[in-house]
């Protein structure tokens, strides 16, 4: 097909993930071509370094051929193989088993899904056949944090905290709960230790208003990553694990981002000593090189569940596509990289090289905030510094900055309220990381160029690049 009739049959065809439709039907679609390493080509031939890692999962990088070599021969030894009727494959039980060996010790138990919102929606569903099986059926409520993101499953997206998961989708439900979240730029705490003693006592409080008999778990992704990468204090994570023992409701960790290096360790929890209950996980488990997800859970979990009522009857959660034996031959050459292929520890490595390179573009006159843990990061843009105050969505600078960053050569994520959002693979080389940061510094010296948006901006109208701010 031409590049003018793929743009026009995706128009005519294609439903596209979380955008305006009309809005996509008058831009019509970038398509991608071909990627290797950390750079991806588009179908006009443009280079683009890739400092997103996809959608938060090509942790290890495009173009592996020990990855491409691991499905090739799994899909020629056995494409399918199905995990209903007692049956199982060896990929997928050797994967298990190595999730188990890497996950907190708490976590014992693996069900495979195909992705993120489904894992999510799995712990729900095992969450409730839970508190029923052991005679607790008023457990009910849940409770996650604001900004919060865990998919767009049709009980999940309740949970995610964005207006968009939720409008005309009659959401959330009136059992599930949202207090702030942990976001130390926009609030006025005197320090750590005063974060975190907020969020506690929002979630004690939100408890005790429910009645902790009415509730079931707490949700949170150690660092919130679609709601604009809120970075917690450490420690952050250990208090509200601990507090949801106190309060006898369960812990769920949403490490779907988080998970397998991108914040440091393998997981986030494993940085903060953090046992879940659950623990959901996707996009790294694979690398994004076929589709798979995954809940892992707690021995206690799990026997809740098995001993339940009639220990005969099947309890009624799967999928066709459950520890599909090819995504899982990936998985296990994934966790190879990671570990024995030395990413875990190149990515740990070149973290202070990208909170360097993101800490120094604070004072770029467009930048108010800098955040980051491992190779996850966000600059938050502000018209004002000192009230940060942000700019008006009139300007639609989001839109404005991902194109100036593709003309550029650069692909990140521009969030809708100001936010960039930044997840490098693990691979980077100090190179990749000098060419992403003087892309982007132009990026934004190519936007504050424009007329409008300095005049936006405080303190700095007339002035016409970076320099002369
Ligand atoms: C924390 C978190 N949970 C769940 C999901 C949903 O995963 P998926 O898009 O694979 O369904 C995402 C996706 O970005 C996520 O970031």
């Amino acid at each position: 097909m031409s590049i003018k009739s793929l743009v026009e049959s995706d128009r005519q065809h294609l439903i596209h993930p979380v955008v305006s439709y009309r809005a996509h039907e008058a831009r019509g679609v970038t398509v991608l071509d071909s990627a290797d390493g950390v750079f991806l080509r588009d179908i006009e031939g443009n280079q683009l370094l890739d400092a997103f890692s996809g959608l938060w999962c090509v942790n290890t990088g495009y173009g592996h051929a020990s990855i491409v070599d691991a499905a090739a021969k799994q899909m020629a030894k056995l494409p399918y193989a199905t995990g209903y009727f007692h049956f199982g494959s060896e990929p997928a039980i050797e994967l298990a088993a190595k999730l188990v060996e890497l996950a907190p010790a708490s976590l014992q138990h693996v069900y495979f899904t195909l992705g993120g919102s489904d894992a999510v929606d799995s712990a729900l569903r095992f969450i409730t056949h839970y508190y029923n099986a052991t005679g607790r059926p008023s457990k009910k409520h849940c409770i996650a944090l604001q900004r919060g993101y865990h998919g767009s499953s049709s009980i999940g997206a309740g949970l995610t905290a964005l207006p968009a998961f939720h409008r005309n989708f009659d959401l959330p439900l009136a059992t599930q709960h949202h207090i702030p979240s942990p976001y130390a730029y926009r609030n006025d705490y005197a320090d750590d230790a005063a974060l975190i003693d907020a969020s506690v006592k929002a979630l004690e409080a939100k408890v005790a208003e429910l009645g902790a008999h009415n509730v079931a778990a707490f949700f949170c992704e150690p660092i919130q990553g679609s709601g604009g990468v809120i970075v917690p204090p450490v420690g952050w994570l250990k208090a509200m694990r601990e507090v949801c023992r106190k309060l006898d409701i369960l812990f769920v960790a949403d490490e779907v981002i988080t998970g397998f290096g991108r914040t440091g360790p393998l997981f986030a929890c494993e940085g903060e000593g953090v046992e879940p209950d659950l623990m959901t996980v996707a996009k790294g488990l694979t690398a994004g090189y076929a589709p798979m997800g995954a809940v892992l859970m707690s021995d206690a979990v799990y026997q809740g569940i098995a001993d339940g009522g009639d220990v005969s009857a099947a309890i009624g959660h799967g999928h066709t596509y459950s520890a599909h034996p090819v995504s899982a031959a990936i998985g296990l050459e994934v966790m190879r990289l990671y570990h024995e292929g030395g990413l875990l520890a190149n990515g740990q490595a070149r973290a202070p090289r990208f909170a360097q390179g993101l800490d120094a573009l604070l004072d770029h006159p467009l930048v108010g905030d800098a955040r980051h843990r491992g190779l996850l990061g966000a600059l938050e843009l502000v018209a004002d510094k000192d009230s940060k105050r942000g700019f008006d969505a009139s300007l639609k600078l989001p839109d404005r900055i991902a194109a100036a960053a593709y003309r550029n050569g650069l692909v990140f994520r521009a969030f809708g309220d100001n936010i960039l959002g930044f997840a490098p693979a693990l691979c980077y080389t100090e190179a990749n990381f000098d060419t992403m940061f003087e892309r982007l510094a132009k990026t934004l010296d190519d936007v504050l160029a424009q007329s409008d948006v300095r005049t936006a901006l405080k303190g700095v109208s007339g002035c016409g690049s970076r320099a002369a701010a």
